[in-house]
């Protein structure tokens, strides 16, 4: 999405992050809470680093050993330096030019809370900057409400200085138009002006913003470049505006996958975060939260209800209600609804894994089918396996997780158990109810469960008077006529054909 051509890199990017994040009540850094499911501070880094500055400094102070771990990970090239007394924007600029003692140039300031601002608007503004030849280039907005920020006042047109809200008249309290805290400057000019700041204001703090009249001063050029995407300037002071600036976020992420050929039928409902991929054709249904690096390719379809971490998904693939993370989802597969998908399920293509089912380290081949409730974990299914309702795998000895591998085509009949480590070989059956505790041989049947005793008419002997007796009384005493069916039909062996499977199949 990079639209802007390429232009000389800057010399420096600042990038204010000291401050205390106070009003966000958290043992967190401010700069590390979620923005569509990245840090804050990582879009500052990002908007920075499309400059392609010679040098990135990052000035910390409150949590600093959080930010900085950060920064080791995101963003190693970054230089941190600590402002030791949070003396005001002023201060923290003169501590972030202590790294930057022999540079020439431009110094672009930023904020380590604005996480709106992108690299194209820092663009804009350095063009601007460079176009009019000036020694300092203000980003500004007009807003509705500026109650709060810092007032450009013009003379004549030209900005003659930034009055600070709490420092202002009521005549410079009416101007609209808002200085964003975001500038670039004359690297020369910022050293020469930096020490001459005073802290003769309400706050009592060393001002940045003094450097335009410090600049007017000595006869140099200031300039504003006017940005009219106003949530570029907005930071983020509390969690109410951080709940803010999320739903702004995901509205426009919603609205590029929309753009990119993503059907989303309820965007209100729909979470996508800043690092999912989504393919075009994709459909996502209400309610539904794609977070982390998953990525979903064309034709699949999910939700609603649905929310997925770290999850790929293959093509024409359908899940529905399921809750899963860091798990890998074959084309044509079919997933839910109900379903719990833990880390390292991997489903082959054309597999199933059916209502309230939950995985965890589950190899699921191809074609194998999982489609009524269980539990499935560690566990290593070949292709075309049948795992029946209610089975589990027991794959917990009190202190080890241990493997269950099924076969190729082997069968698990409904209600079983499992107990691990076992191995059930290509083909095999096991019969349903039984707790299978050792190897079972290719293409061998295991039953392991009680035999079953009838008593006849137990009822009527031990509840007379019941209404189960008087229903067992009035028994014509013949099977349902379906059941009688079917059992002619195993017996002739109509069942066991590969085509009567497949019409039971589709109907499971
Ligand atoms: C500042 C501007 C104001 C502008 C507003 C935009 C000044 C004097 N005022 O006001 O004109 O409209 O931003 O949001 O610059 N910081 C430090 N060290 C400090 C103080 C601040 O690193 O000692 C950092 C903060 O972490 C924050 C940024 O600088 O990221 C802005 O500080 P903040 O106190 O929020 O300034 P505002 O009063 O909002
Ligand atoms: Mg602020």
């Amino acid at each position: 999405m990079n639209t802007t051509p390429t232009q000389t890199p800057v010399a420096a990017v600042i990038v204010l992050a000291a401050g205390g994040g106070t009003r966000m009540k958290s043992k967190r850094s401010k700069l590390l809470h979620a923005v569509a499911g990245r840090p804050m501070l990582s879009y500052a880094v990002d908007a920075a680093r499309a400059l392609e500055p010679r040098r990135l400094v990052v000035v910390v102070g409150h949590l600093r050993e959080q930010v900085e771990a950060h920064l080791a990970e995101y963003c190693p090239e970054a230089l941190t330096v600590e402002q030791p007394v949070r003396n005001g924007t002023g201060g923290a600029v003169a501590v972030g030019m202590e790294k930057l003692a022999d540079v020439q140039g431009e110094v672009v300031v930023t904020y380590g809370d604005v996480p709106m601002l992108n690299g194209e608007t820092l663009k804009a503004l350095v063009a601007a900057h460079r176009a009019d030849q000036n020694s300092c280039t203000v980003l500004t907005a007009m807003i509705p409400d500026p109650t709060g920020y810092g007032r450009i006042v013009r003379e004549a047109g030209q900005v003659a200085r930034i009055v600070e809200h709490k420092d202002a008249t009521e005549a410079e309290r009416a101007i609209n138009e808002i200085n964003s805290g975001i500038y670039v400057f004359d690297a020369q000019l910022l050293r020469a002006g930096l020490p001459t700041l005073q802290p003769n204001n309400v706050q009592g703090e060393l001002y940045v913003t003094d450097m335009i009249g410090y600049t007017r001063g000595q006869g140099r050029r200031v300039g504003a470049f006017v940005t009219d995407d106003l949530w570029q300037t907005e930071g983020v002071n509390d969690r109410v505006q951080l709940a803010r600036m999320n739903a702004e976020v995901n509205r426009r992420l919603v609205e590029h996958w929309m753009r990119e050929g993503v059907t989303v039928l309820d965007p209100q409902t729909t979470w996508i975060e800043a690092d999912v991929d989504l393919a075009s054709d994709v459909t996502i249904l209400p309610n539904t939260q794609l977070l982390g690096a998953s990525s979903i390719a064309t034709g699949a379809v999910i939700g609603p209800d649905t929310t997925l971490r770290d999850v790929e998904v293959g093509e024409n693939a359908h899940v529905v209600r399921c809750h899963g993370e860091l798990a890998v989802i074959g084309p044509n597969a079919e997933v839910g609804p109900f379903a719990r998908l833990r880390p390292g399920t991997v489903l082959g293509e054309r597999g199933r894994i059916g209502t309230f089912v939950e995985t965890k380290n589950a190899e699921i081949g191809a074609g194998s089918r999982i489609p009524h409730f269980g539990y499935v974990g560690d566990a290593y299914l070949g292709e075309g396996a049948y795992v029946g309702a209610g089975t589990t795998f027991a794959n917990f000895d009190g202190q080890h997780r241990l493997p269950t591998h099924l076969g190729n085509h082997a069968f698990v009949g409904a209600n079983s158990v499992l107990v691990a480590p076992i191995d059930i070989g290509d083909g095999a059956y096991v019969a349903a109810g039984s707790t299978i505790t050792s190897d079972v041989p290719a293409g061998a049947l295991a039953v392991a469960r009680g035999h079953e005793h009838i008593s006849d008419d137990w009822v009527q002997r031990k509840r007379p008077g019941s209404s189960a007796a008087a229903a067992a009384d009035d028994a014509v005493g013949e099977v349902h006529p379906k059941v009688a069916e079917a059992r002619a039909r195993v017996r002739n062996q109509t069942i066991g054909q590969p085509e009567a499977i497949n019409q039971q199949e589709a109907q499971q």
